[in-house]
């Protein structure tokens, strides 16, 4: 029987009192939490928090909003703590017999281990006060319209009552996905079952896969793998992407034949407690790799296989990347595809050929593309704990006519999801099958 882990009350409090301690005596965070979106039969699409929010609290209702707020030392011992306060949606039996139980504001502080709880419909008239008293005002401006025009009102309202609301407003990302880039124990714990369920739903699809079905037949497998594993949903939309259709980087249709000439792309993770798995996988669709299929899965896989190996702390972000890049220039070199190396000017960072146009990492967690922590100038530094994808790509598009014909029209991604260890990387997805012979021992004998 799996053994079922979560985050605890505890660390929850950890994390509010890690974002509160980076805050300035008399700050105020204010964290909504997601809506719900109507459909407008009546049915509400699926529901999923927001990141930041889950972070934070792990309350999955719809229509809360965190407010935390920073004591101001000066006011001396127990005078002015620091508080954390939920509103969320009053209890109301008529929805509750449609939606289910909700929690209500008399037992949500308690059980979430909040300092306060109040109904939304306190919302307005608490937050005047309270952001008409902070120093300074954190929030994440621009992601939900509705939320900031609330906010400015708040403002507005405070300013009308004399009170001097904040004059500095700044992002609450900048130090709250510092705190999310290095996961707990218990988030890895999290991230691995994701993981291992992802892989489970990528080995139906390699077993099951054979010319005459379609890229839709592979999703299916995939997606009963998730759901059996214990995953709710996948964490972002599957791409199944057979020949040409690779080359596309975010292909969702998922709906041609699979040809019996072609490799087959299978970009697709489970999302396990909030937590997400981000797994690439290519293949040829009748089991056996062409020469040809072969000679470009080789290099991207070589390119993986250093870009993980740079995976080390201390390293920079990009250092995965450049690794990668490197053995695909001299790899399509070789294949005539790219310049000889005594033929290209040195360049730091290496030059992106245009058949590998995306970066190789992002970081990975409660989103697919997590946290705001990589700087566009890779300037960050890898420590145990962060959670990246190594993806090395190529790409030859079935229109790219200076280059023979052979190779155009197929796209290899690979793409792990690599734990930094004080020893060195760890591949969480290291289950899914991805040496030739591996996949084609698997794809022959299940
Ligand atoms: N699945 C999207 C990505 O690999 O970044
Ligand atoms: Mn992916
Ligand atoms: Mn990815």
């Amino acid at each position: 029987m799996e053994v079922m882990v979560t985050i605890s009350r505890r660390e929850y409090a950890r994390r509010r009192r890690a974002l509160l301690h980076r805050m300035a005596p008399g700050a105020v965070a204010v964290v909504p939490g997601a809506g719900v979106f109507p459909s407008g039969s009546g049915l509400e699409a699926a529901f999923r928090q927001d990141s930041d929010f889950w972070y934070l609290t792990g309350f999955a209702e719809p229509d809360a909003v965190l407010a935390l707020r920073r004591g101001r030392e000066a006011a001396g011992k127990g005078g002015d703590q620091d508080e954390a306060i939920l509103f969320c949606r009053a209890r109301h039996a008529r929805e509750e017999l449609y939606e289910g139980e909700r929690l209500g504001p008399e037992r949500a502080a308690k059980a979430l281990g909040l300092d306060a709880a109040h109904p939304t419909a306190e919302l307005d008239e608490r937050m005047v006060g309270l952001v008409g008293a902070a120093s300074v005002l954190h929030c994440s401006l621009g992601e939900h319209p509705g939320f900031d025009q609330r906010l400015s009102g708040w403002l507005a309202q405070a300013r009308a009552k004399h009170s001097r609301p904040a004059e500095d407003i700044l992002g609450l990302k900048p130090l709250l996905h510092e705190l999310r880039l290095v996961k707990s124990a218990a988030e890895i714990a999290l991230m691995r079952r994701a993981a291992e369920i992802s892989v489970q739903g990528h080995l139906r699809a390699l077993r099951a896969c054979r010319p005459g079905l379609t890229e839709g037949d592979l999703e299916a497998e995939l997606l009963y793998g998730f759901l059996r594993g214990g995953a709710r949903a996948a964490a972002y939309p599957s791409i199944v992407a057979g020949g040409a259709n690779a080359c596309v980087l975010h292909y969702m249709a998922n709906n041609e034949p699979l040809k019996k000439d072609d490799l087959v792309l299978i970009d697709a993770g489970c999302e396990y407690e909030h937590y997400a798995c981000d797994l690439t996988r290519t293949f040829p669709v009748d089991g056996r790799f062409s020469g040809r299929q072969r000679a470009l899965y080789e290099i991207v896989l070589e390119a993986q296989r250093q870009a993980i190996a740079a995976c080390q702390p201390g390293a920079l972000f990009d250092a995965p990347d450049a690794a990668a890049l490197a053995v695909m220039q001299d790899g399509l070199a070789g294949l005539g595809l790219y310049p000889p190396a005594d033929e290209r000017p040195v360049k730091v960072p290496p030059e992106r050929p245009a058949f590998c146009p995306h970066r190789t990492s992002h970081w990975l967690g409660l989103d697919v593309h997590d946290c705001r922590g990589d700087r566009p100038d890779g300037v960050r530094t890898l420590e145990p704990g962060m959670v990246l994808t190594v993806e090395p790509g190529l790409y030859i598009p079935p229109g790219a006519q200076a280059v023979p014909k052979k190779w155009r029209g197929m796209g290899v991604r690979i793409e792990d999801d690599v734990l930094l260890r004080a020893e060195g990387p760890e591949v969480l997805t290291q289950g899914a099958p991805k040496q030739v012979s591996d996949i084609e021992g698997v794809m022959a004998h299940g």
